[in-house]
């Protein structure tokens, strides 16, 4: 088991999160020990509810199932998660539950936030991509026809509960997807100021049989490494002003690949190791890294065997990166390569992207 705990002091609450290989119905207890009498209602995503049946042992009114996919995650499903609180009863004691992957935790952690002006929340993270990234941090939100998760809020969860067998389930692409976002972190680790030097690079190079082979241990430990760095960055940097930013290494590309695809033909993870492949590439031509740091990363990328996203034409990329919502009067920002596990932020203007690459 590891433990782990994020403090930020303006969200007045301290986040423990919790790491292990216990069976699955344990999770139960765990539940218990942190709502003690309070009630619960926990969403959980259809796929999960399916594959491992009421492990939370509630009764069937206080189980909101979330339909799989994306396009659920919208005001009008949060809008029944809110109704179903209210006929319960639910009180700002109480406990909401988000068990799944990104989507589950994004809504339910919105509804929470917004519930009688917040309640209690713990996320059950159940995919690799919302044990490293979405369950912790604090970032909740719905997705509109203007855009994804451009409704939402900062809301940290009460405590976040990890159990590393949920992973076994995950189709391939699903685990890909989330071992995307895990080296992106290999790539800016020094850049998040970690007091510990975990050498994610060196670390994912050894590791990457038992890591692909889902070694429960291995596992452990590399969501304990991911989660660490996003920790030291969220503590610093909790509402995305500056250092944040950082954790958006190779997602300028990535939305924009997801945006023209519609999001339907390449996974987020997927996108993510095409964006970190085209900012290691343009920090290349910039001059602002040496060769050989650009064949680390390709390396790297390689022993994973991600599905490969063929090379795109820029002049059509660029209006997509434009309307990310992280893009900003006067340029779009890119997060790139500097020195070794460093990462740099610049605002860019079309020209001063296009003359490397047509
Ligand atoms: N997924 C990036 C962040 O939490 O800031």
């Amino acid at each position: 088991m590891q433990s782990l705990n994020v403090k930020i002091p303006a969200a007045e609450k301290n986040c423990p999160i919790i790491i292990d290989n216990n069976d699955i119905p344990a999770l139960y207890g765990e539940v218990v020990d942190i709502t003690g009498k309070n009630n619960c209602l926990a969403v959980i995503s259809e796929k999960v509810f399916k594959l491992y049946g009421n492990f939370l042992n509630l009764p069937k009114e206080r189980i909101f199932i979330l339909k799989d996919g994306e396009k659920e995650k919208n005001l009008k499903t949060c809008q029944k998660i809110l109704e179903r609180a209210l006929k319960l009863n639910l009180t700002r004691k109480d406990y909401i539950i988000a068990a799944g992957g990104g989507v589950c935790g994004d809504i339910a952690g919105f509804a929470a936030s917004v519930y009688m002006r917040g309640i209690h929340l713990i996320q059950i993270p159940t995919t690799l991509l919302a044990c490293v990234d979405s369950s912790v941090g604090g970032k909740t939100g719905v997705d509109t026809k203007w855009g994804k998760n451009l409704i939402g809020s900062f809301y940290q969860p009460d405590c976040v509960l990890i159990n590393t067998n949920f992973l076994k389930t995950l189709d391939d692409r699903q685990f890909k997807t989330g071992l995307g976002e895990v080296v992106k972190y290999a790539f800016i680790e020094k850049s998040c100021g970690c007091s510990e030097d975990f050498g994610l690079i060196n670390y994912l190079s050894l590791n990457s049989g038992k890591i692909l082979s889902r070694s429960s241990k291995t596992l452990e430990e590399l969501i304990k490494i991911c989660i660490s760095l996003k920790i030291s960055v969220v503590e610093k940097d909790e509402k995305e002003g500056n250092l944040r930013k950082i954790l958006n290494f190779g997602h300028t590309c990535a939305h924009a690949i997801e945006k023209l695809t519609n999001y339907r033909k390449y996974t987020h993870g997927e996108a993510v190791v095409k964006g970190i492949e085209f900012a290691f590439d343009f920090a290349y031509k910039r001059g602002d890294i040496l060769e050989s740091y650009k064949f680390v990363a390709e390396d790297l990328i390689k022993k994973y065997n991600f599905k490969k996203i063929p090379d795109f034409d820029i002049k059509k990329v660029l209006p997509a990166m434009k309307l990310d919502k992280k893009a900003e009067s006067g340029g779009i920002v890119f997060i790139l390569p500097s020195d070794c596990a460093s990462v740099k932020e610049y605002k860019m203007v079309d020209n001063e992207i296009l003359k490397y690459f047509c």
